[in-house]
């Protein structure tokens, strides 16, 4: 009795260990539509007829996987911004790593929320798909047995944040081509819906859950809620130190959760949204609405905050809750990013060109020209010619800009100070794939060796996107530990496609699954790759 006791303990712990983590299915059709955000009637990109897409809504280390039909007569993919896919790039989903899908064609991703938590997106990388939807909200929430530090809110919303145009994507798109810059954006849209479309309804009394992102092209935007205060709980899949805010900045490509409290009249109340740092301000709202109440919004939305040190001290002041639970890189919970000696310290400068009469942007004076075969096949094929390995210095140059498709390699586990070194008078946005960066030190003027005496060493947040303030620099530290090919790239989308990116190849010589996965048996194959064998 004792024993078999034991043996089913011992049976369940051992299950426990090994056992598979969860699956969760989807299936995705993508096509065009119509829709008409701003009231002009538009092609869009819908996922199951729906613009945005839906949302995904998953739990720490569950397996996903996401079969994408793609209905369209161009080239597919989506990539899920901030989602870690840990020693898995082959399911990154953006041009280095994996080959469109064809008209047509449907392609499976499989990822792994390996040791994850909090809210992020997905979007289409390819072209200029971004401005025509495709993106849609993923939230990772927390085994049940984790605790969560605040009470479970009463309502979850997905509020996806983003500037919009109504010119037709391919429009847009040519309009790149020819090198000519974007004109400024039409308006702003909150989950897809023009002013006042989108409605989020409360009970008075009780508190609830924002998951914010900001999904748009080229503007970074702020959010503020008529009479509310918004309590900033979750940046990026961290739980930080809950401060209190009456409006926040949001980048282009971050996220973050707040939470809210009913706690006013029962009315309705402006959620505004603005683009910030531009000189021509514009603001769109969204209603929240008391359940009971029958006042509708009116007067005018609250104004957002002018000046960029506002933005900057705001910044400054998110630090991780050190004591809330969350999963943290390894060893969980007890990592002293703070202690670890770096080794290697990468400077990235942003610049901008006109090249043959066209409008080109590069990082350290490349700008990154798309290959014909992804960097990722490249490398596991052994394909020469395809990019240029080290084509981008660690620091930034004088030089003229050039076109080029650089890779920088690392080795596997390096410790990096990353700076981003912002000389032009445009707020930038970073995204770094597969990856969380300690935002360790952010400031105007020109960054120093002597800056590192300030930085945070000790509550810093990690995030997958940061922003650099006009003339500014901003430092994070990264630990390089997850093997792959990397997408180190402008989030500004007309930056990202006119060349301000390149690829980061964190390359391990041992040849084991245990520092990257497999190329998956379903991957497409295309360019100088088209033909290979997938069982290499
Ligand atoms: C395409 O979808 C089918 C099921 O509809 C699936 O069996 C197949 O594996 C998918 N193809 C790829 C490349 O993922
Ligand atoms: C930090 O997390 C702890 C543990 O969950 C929680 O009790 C505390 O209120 C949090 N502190 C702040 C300032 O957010
Ligand atoms: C960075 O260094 C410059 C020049 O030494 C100094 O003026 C500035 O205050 C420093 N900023 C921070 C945040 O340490
Ligand atoms: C890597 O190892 C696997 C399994 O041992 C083997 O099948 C494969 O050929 C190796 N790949 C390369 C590129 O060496």
């Amino acid at each position: 009795m004792f024993v078999s006791k034991l043996a089913l303990c011992l049976f369940l712990l051992f299950k426990f260990a090994i056992g598979e983590d969860p699956y969760r299915f989807f299936d995705w059709t993508i096509t065009y539509g119509k829709i008409n955000p701003l009231g002009a009637n538009q092609q869009g990109i819908l996922i199951n007829g729906q613009f945005p897409g839906p949302d995904i809504y998953s739990q720490t280390n569950d397996n996903l996987i996401i079969n994408v039909h793609n209905n369209l007569p161009d080239p597919f993919l989506i990539s899920w911004n901030g989602v870690q896919q840990r020693k898995d790039s082959w399911q990154d989903g953006v041009h280095g790593t994996n080959c469109p899908i064809p008209p047509g064609k449907n392609f499976t991703y499989h990822l792994h929320l390996k040791d994850q938590i909090g809210s992020f997106f997905y979007f289409p990388s390819l072209a200029l798909h971004k401005a025509a939807g495709g993106f849609g909200g993923i939230r990772i929430l927390s085994r049940p047995m984790i605790p969560v530090p605040f009470p479970d809110p009463a309502g979850d919303f997905t509020v996806l944040i983003g500037d919009w145009y109504k010119t037709n994507h391919k429009k847009l798109q040519a309009r790149l081509d020819r090198g000519i810059r974007l004109p400024p954006p039409d308006g702003i849209l909150i989950n897809g819906r023009g002013p006042n479309g989108a409605s989020f309804t409360v009970d008075q009394g009780k508190t609830y859950r924002l998951r914010i992102s900001n999904v748009g092209l080229e503007s970074s935007l702020n959010i503020r809620i008529e009479g509310h205060y918004m309590t900033l709980v979750e940046i990026e899949g961290t739980h930080t130190m809950q401060s209190i805010y009456d409006s926040l900045d949001v980048h282009l490509g971050q996220s973050l959760s707040v939470l809210i409290t009913a706690d006013q009249a029962v009315k309705d109340y402006y959620i505004a949204v603005s683009t910030r740092f531009q000189r021509q301000v514009l603001t769109t709202t969204a209603v929240l609405h008391y359940s009971s109440s029958k006042q509708p919004v009116s007067g005018l939305p609250p104004d957002g905050p002018m000046n960029i040190d506002y933005s900057l001290i705001q910044a400054r002041s998110f630090m991780t809750n050190l004591s809330a639970s969350g999963p943290r890189p390894n060893p969980q919970g007890s990592y002293h990013y703070g202690s670890i000696t770096v080794t290697r310290t990468i400077r990235l400068a942003n610049s901008a060109a006109i090249v043959n009469g066209k409008k080109r942007y590069a990082v350290n004076s490349v700008s990154f020209v798309d290959p014909d075969t992804p960097l990722k096949l490249a490398d596991y094929y052994k394909i020469n010619g395809v990019f240029n390995l080290g084509g981008i210095t660690d620091y930034p140059t004088d030089a003229a800009l050039h076109m080029d498709t650089p890779v920088m390699d690392s080795d596997h586990h390096a410790f990096v100070e990353l700076v981003f070194e912002n000389r032009e008078y445009w707020v930038q946005s970073w995204h770094l794939d597969g990856y969380s960066m300690f935002v360790v030190g952010m400031d105007r003027g020109d960054w120093s060796t002597g800056n590192r005496t300030r930085y945070n060493l000790l509550d810093a947040v990690p995030r997958c996107t940061v922003q650099v303030y006009p003339q500014s620099w901003t430092a994070v530290y990264v630990a390089l530990d997850n093997v792959g090919m990397w997408n180190l790239r402008s989030e500004t989308w007309e930056r990202r496609y006119l060349g301000q990116q390149f690829y980061l190849r964190v390359y391990n010589p041992v040849n084991s699954t245990r520092n990257e996965l497999p190329m998956p048996g379903n991957a497409l194959l295309c360019g100088r790759a088209a033909g290979k064998s997938t069982l290499i």
